[in-house]
């Protein structure tokens, strides 16, 4: 049974005091939520922000996710953080390949590629971001994109690496933007992202791996995007920095 997932992807907000006390609400609201076993929710704070959320969060339904990692192990990468890194501040899920790493820092999919290879070889888990650009989806174009991000980066991989694997479909047109995908958009790409695993690796793998949607999710519109039968939750951006909106959204799954 695939996991029903809410993660919020922080970005660059909240610095150490202000994670905290975001940490400190949301831990007080997902306790009253009883959630069932087949739920998750994480949280990706900024770097600097993981030792804090990782100790604040031990007891709860809680998870920490990194924002991005380097590719390679160690060595003279300024700036960078390494795999070894993450799991010494018990850190053990990564987000890769937001739009916003391919856009702003160039980050292809072939160097997600390594990416994925150094988080699965450290056993750590991926959450694999990819989507169309708005000229995309205008040209009819966005499946064909959407499939050769997926082939690129992943479709290397063995069977048994997707049970440490999250798929994020976020198109890049709705994000940060207020401007959703329909239910209908996402359950159609999400559809076909399953079937493209159907074809490569079988049904197993297809129907076990989570497939999440990004994109100006809001506690609006979480239960309709949410209810799609191949929508299994939401990658959250700016609805994940309040408590309450979260909180809401969660609800939702
Ligand atoms: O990674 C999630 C993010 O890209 C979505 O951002 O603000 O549109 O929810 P937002």
């Amino acid at each position: 049974m695939r996991k029903k997932i809410v993660a919020g992807n922080w970005k660059m907000n909240k610095n150490l005091d202000e994670a905290k006390e975001l940490i400190k609400g949301l831990k007080k609201e997902v306790k009253k939520l009883k959630l069932k076993d087949d739920t998750r929710v994480i949280i990706a704070p900024s770097f600097i922000n993981l030792r804090a959320a990782v100790n604040r969060t031990k007891k709860s339904k809680i998870e920490v996710a990194a924002q991005n990692v380097h590719q390679e192990k160690r060595g003279a990468f300024t700036g960078e953080v390494s795999v070894d890194m993450l799991e010494s501040v018990g850190v053990k899920t990564a987000i890769l390949g937001h739009s916003e790493r391919r856009t702003y820092f160039g980050e292809t999919d072939e160097l997600l590629a390594e990416k994925v290879n150094t988080v699965l070889g450290k056993g750590l888990e991926a959450i694999f971001c990819f989507g169309e650009l708005l000229e995309d989806r205008k040209s009819n174009s966005h499946f064909k994109v959407v499939e050769d991000q997926i082939k690129k980066a992943l479709f290397h991989l063995d069977k048994t690496s997707f049970t440490n694997v999250v798929l994020a479909y976020e198109p890049v047109w709705a994000i940060g933007t207020g401007e959703t995908a329909s239910p209908e958009q996402a359950q159609e790409m999400h559809a076909f992202i399953r079937n493209l695993f159907v074809k490569e690796y079988g049904e197993d793998v297809a129907n076990s791996i989570s497939i999440l949607y990004g994109g100006s999710v809001k506690p609006n519109n979480a239960k309709e995007i949410f209810s799609k039968p191949d929508v299994d939750g939401g990658l959250i951006g700016g609805a994940s920095l309040k408590v309450d909106d979260f909180t809401q959204i969660i609800k939702a799954i």
